[in-house]
């Protein structure tokens, strides 16, 4: 799942309050070191920053919590887990890597499952729900089930730190996410209170044959875990993960990936948020995007222009026709990364050609082909949409953001690979489908730090964001794989990303 982030830096006042705290707690840091040490963590930034406990013992004490090593590279970015680190009373028990369990040499590790299990093993029933809930599986075809979906993710999924925005996706969108070819009824699995059959929380897994380095794993991507908040904190996200394990395995299906914005046990790979704005105004009056010291709001707008047509030659909307070739090209594409998914064409179909049935206020998503003389597809770059809800503000009610999907282009697909020219080609997709972006009435267009992204974001004007994306991967131990960030969080050009996934 997707992590809400904003533009990071956002409150030059908060990092210059959470710093001199920093000075006071430990003693010897250089001012480098904190710079550096909040960059990495902005929320604990944010946590010092708001502490009501002005002592410097508070701040100390924050920071013991945490592991240096893990500040240091990043891992430690949540507030939430300035608090929970190191406990994992539920996770301890899963086939999951754990914390602390280093490499003894530096050498690569043989990767593979962690638990072997057949489905003869698996119970054929769930546990049972504390009294007074039940089980229940979600029809998503069945309109009214969906609506009561998105009605409980609406109003209770993911926000950022200062519950400022929260995402919304829209029903169209969880359709999509939700029911790829493949997708099983019994892996949308609720939980309903008794009495009113209201749904008060949630879990979805979808298939995917996932490729790590050199071997494929028949698993499958979860998603959506979703909990009212009336009923947080009860240790019930554990139930609906052991759930979505049992209904996995007894499909035969043992591995799954998994992404969030949390730190567990343990990332293979951290990426970065991004954020480009597209409509500066109405990003700075939601308090998303910040007005830097010495600028002012025309020349954030001036900075944010988006030209009004495209320049690249021959590209246009993909098309049904183009989905063997769009197919073929992607799969070359995804080759170069350490971790991808594997797209057949109707995978292709489903996840990249808008759907003409639906209204236009419906699209999710947008995808367009470059057809050269030849009448050859050399290039395709797509963008989805997902809205977050702007919480408690007069004026706005949501943020319309595109977020960048998949692309792949052949510059640099045959013979030794060509940067430099990688570089102009993807900035020349990447700045066209701004053009798209601000037609579609887009405010802001977000990327990970994953696949060749660190060859565009900066030219493309994506300033850092204060959300990082851990990817996970259960019952599977895999080394770790570049998230398309150093060790400082700062787009690592030399080492680009070695993810290829991508997560609604
Ligand atoms: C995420 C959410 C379901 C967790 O529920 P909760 O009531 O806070 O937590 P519970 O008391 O039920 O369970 C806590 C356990 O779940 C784990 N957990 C919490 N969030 C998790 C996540 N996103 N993925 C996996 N495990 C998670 C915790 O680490 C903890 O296990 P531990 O003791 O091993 O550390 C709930 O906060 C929620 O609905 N949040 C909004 C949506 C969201 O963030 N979804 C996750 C997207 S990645």
């Amino acid at each position: 799942m997707a992590e809400e982030s904003k533009p990071s830096n956002r409150k030059g006042k908060d990092k210059e309050k959470a710093a001199k705290k920093l000075h006071r707690a430990i003693d010897g840091l250089s001012n480098e070191q904190v710079t550096q040490l909040l960059d990495l963590n902005p929320a604990l930034a944010t946590e010092l920053a708001n502490g009501s406990d002005d002592t410097p013992d508070s701040a100390a004490e924050a920071l013991r919590r945490l592991n240096l090593q893990d500040i240091m590279t990043g891992l430690a970015s949540s507030g939430k887990n300035v608090k929970d680190m190191g406990a994992y009373r539920f996770w301890a028990t899963q086939p999951v890597p754990k914390f602390g369990e280093e490499q003894i040499s530096n050498e690569p590790f043989e990767e593979g499952p962690i638990k072997i299990q057949t489905i003869d093993e698996i119970s054929k029933e769930p546990s049972p729900l504390i009294d007074g809930f039940e089980w229940a599986t979600l029809d998503l075809l069945d309109t009214t089930q969906l609506k009561e979906v998105w009605e409980l993710l609406n109003g209770h999924y993911v926000e950022d730190d200062e519950a400022m925005f929260r995402f919304n996706y829209s029903a169209n969108i969880l359709k999509w996410a939700m029911m790829p070819p493949g997708w099983k009824k019994e892996w949308h699995r609720g939980v309903r209170a008794s009495q009113s059959k209201k749904l008060v929380a949630f879990i979805a897994a979808i298939p995917v044959e996932l490729r790590i380095r050199d071997k494929v794993l028949h698993a499958s991507e979860v998603n959506f875990l979703c909990i009212h908040k009336k009923l947080r904190s009860k240790r019930l996200a554990p139930v609906l993960i052991r759930e979505i394990t049992r209904l996995c395995n007894l499909e035969g299906v043992f591995q799954a990936i998994y992404t969030g914005g949390i730190v567990l046990p343990k990332p293979v790979s951290t990426c970065r948020y991004y954020h480009r704005a597209i409509n500066w105004q109405k990003l700075y009056d939601v308090g998303f995007s910040p007005l830097p010291a010495n600028s002012k709001p025309q020349f954030q707008i001036r900075k944010y222009a988006v030209s009004e047509r495209t320049s690249t030659r021959g590209l246009r909307e993909m098309q049904k026709k183009d989905i063997a070739a769009v197919q073929d090209l992607l799969t070359r594409y995804l080759a170069k990364y350490d971790m991808a998914a594997t797209f057949d064409k109707h995978e292709v179909e489903h996840w990249l050609l808008h759907n003409k049935k639906d209204a236009p206020e419906e699209q999710v998503v947008w995808t367009y082909v470059v057809e050269d003389d030849h009448k050859k597809i050399t290039d395709f770059i797509s963008f989805y949409c997902l809205e977050s809800s702007v919480i408690n503000h007069p004026k706005h009610t949501n943020i319309r953001a595109a977020y960048l999907f998949y692309y792949a282009t052949e510059v640099g697909l045959t013979g030794p690979v060509d940067k430099a020219a990688l570089k102009i080609r993807l900035n020349a997709l990447v700045s066209d489908s701004l053009v798209y972006c601000k037609q579609y009435k887009f405010d802001v267009y977000n990327a990970l730090s994953l696949m060749d992204n660190g060859l565009f974001l900066e030219d493309q004007k994506f300033g850092p964001g204060d959300g990082q994306l851990h990817y996970y991967l259960f019952n599977y131990r895999a080394n770790p794989i570049a998230g398309g960030v150093d060790k400082r969080n700062r787009l690592d050009l030399e080492n680009l990303s070695g993810i290829g996934k991508t997560q609604i």
